[in-house]
């Protein structure tokens, strides 16, 4: 996580002509993490009361650019859902619904698979990481992922993606698309969409490596916290986090070399809903010892409730299904005209 990197990039068009609206999504993979709720879900709860319109969905077209055990996909939907709603979406105040029963993301996609270029897409780090060296096994899915983005947001001509600093990369391609496409067909169709990259939180790391991200797919649990874990094993994981055996240091700029202080002191602040600049005012110079079961203790008050309003939510899987099913169908009436006016733009019958 870096305190520093906490600005969106500049936005260059103004869309005054659009309605400001808000779009995100997750992938129902394994559990949600720490990050993914620090950088994303909590963000996503503070837009859904900012009066904006607010969209959220579960990308499952995304997930299975890699292999997914389809029960596994199913049941990651859901707890997704059940996520989303246990931090405070609620549904009658934001959209929420899972990508693949609004068609007219995959739709669109193919529209701005024609837009993109492949030096565009061959940039693209996050496909290089994920792909690792044998980018010639990689699904052809996983090469296009950041299309099927462009198309989740534009589809929707939102103006403002909350998303964790490792998905910029995504958005600007996504601006590049939108600007592309309304300069080869004269129009001005699609918003130049937002990034919002900003707050303590936008890049959490792992617990056991302070220089890694904290991920979904790490190999190592211990790596994360995952929103499922109960008080005993979020306290566990603090205890046992890596860190370096200097106290803490008096300024923030004593953490700039220490990649494992910072990310504790990061998540401290995150989770505190403060700034890094007072979490270190109230423990410079203190060790770890005193520091850790702090952060233990605000991790278990402010996370182990989330878990166990998961954990019932998903007793009644039918109920999460009429939600998602629900949100599919509104999502659709604002994303069907957009669809049908792009293909208008293009040339295609409709
Ligand atoms: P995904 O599923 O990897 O992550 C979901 C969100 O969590 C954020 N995030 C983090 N934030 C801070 N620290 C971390 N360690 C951390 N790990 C993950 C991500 O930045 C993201 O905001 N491509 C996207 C999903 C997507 C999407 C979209 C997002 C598909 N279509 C349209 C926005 C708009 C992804 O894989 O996120």
């Amino acid at each position: 996580m870096d305190a520093v990197q906490t600005q969106s990039r500049p936005v260059d068009t103004p869309n005054a002509a659009f309605t400001p609206r808000v779009l995100s999504g997750i992938q129902p993979t394994n559990h949600l993490q720490l990050g993914n709720y620090l950088g994303a879900v909590k963000r996503f709860v503070e837009m859904q009361d900012s009066g904006i319109q607010t969209l959220y969905c579960i990308v499952d077209m995304h997930a299975i650019t890699v292999w997914q055990n389809p029960e596994d996909l199913t049941r990651a939907t859901r707890e997704l859902a059940a996520g989303y709603l246990a931090a405070g979406l609620d549904p009658k105040r934001s959209i929420l619904f899972n990508q693949a029963r609004v068609p007219e993301h995959a739709q669109l996609a193919w529209v701005l698979n024609c837009v993109a270029r492949m030096g565009w897409m061959r940039r693209m780090t996050q496909f290089k990481e994920k792909a690792g060296k044998n980018q010639e096994e990689a699904s052809v899915g996983l090469f296009t992922y950041p299309v099927l983005m462009a198309a989740d947001i534009l589809v929707y001509h939102a103006t403002k993606v909350p998303v964790g600093e490792d998905q910029k990369q995504h958005l600007e391609l996504t601006r590049d698309i939108a600007i592309k496409f309304n300069n080869d067909y004269g129009v001005d169709f699609f918003p130049v969409t937002e990034p919002v990259i900003e707050g303590v939180a936008t890049r959490v790391m792992s617990l056991r490596d302070g220089t890694k991200k904290m991920s979904k797919s790490d190999p190592s649990d211990m790596s994360r916290i995952n929103l499922t874990d109960g008080a005993d094993e979020i306290a566990k994981k603090i205890r046992k986090a890596k860190t370096d055996p200097e106290p803490l240091p008096e300024t923030l700029d004593g953490l700039v070399d220490r990649p494992e202080a910072r990310n504790l002191v990061n998540i401290y602040a995150a989770l505190a809903e403060t700034g890094a600049a007072e979490v270190m005012a109230e423990f410079a110079g203190k060790p770890f010892a005193e520091f850790k079961p702090q952060l233990a203790d605000l991790a278990v008050a402010k996370l182990a409730p989330l878990s166990s309003e998961m954990a019932r939510l998903m007793q009644d899987p039918a109920e999460i299904d009429r939600i998602l099913t629900e949100g599919s169908e509104r999502a659709r009436t604002i994303a069907q005209p957009i669809v049908k006016r792009t293909y208008e733009i293009v040339g295609i019958l409709t």
